[in-house]
């Protein structure tokens, strides 16, 4: 089964093929005691953006591949390349991933008043 592996607490989570990588680390956080997540999430609506994470390894193999929406909306809040939006990744092989600080996580789509 695959190993998700997030930092920067460095705890990793064994999970299912098929896995959604944002109930991953989020059942694994709260498991923890953590909130790893800004509130007021959209629940994979695409309309929040605040559930990035930057990918560190195995992004190629480890998680599927984005949809140009997703790959769109991470370009355009402002994520550092290569980061995913969790609530729509999917999870196919082992993968490390950072939870973004203060300053990398996406801008929310309308805080600068774009639709
Ligand atoms: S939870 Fe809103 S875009 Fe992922």
């Amino acid at each position: 089964m695959p190993t998700v592996t997030v930092l920067p607490h460095g705890f990793r989570i064994v999970v299912e093929a098929r896995a959604n990588l944002f109930d991953a680390i989020e059942r694994e956080g709260r498991r923890r005691g953590l909130s790893l997540f800004p509130l007021g999430l959209c629940g994979g609506k695409l309309q929040c953006c605040q559930c990035g994470v930057v990918v560190v390894d195995g992004g190629e193999t480890g998680l599927k591949r984005p949809y140009p929406r997703e790959s769109e909306l991470v370009r355009e809040t402002g994520y550092p390349t290569g980061s995913r939006l969790t609530c729509i990744s999917t999870v196919r092989g082992d993968v490390t991933v950072r939870l973004p600080d203060e300053c990398e996580r996406g801008r929310r789509p309308e805080a600068d008043g774009d639709p």
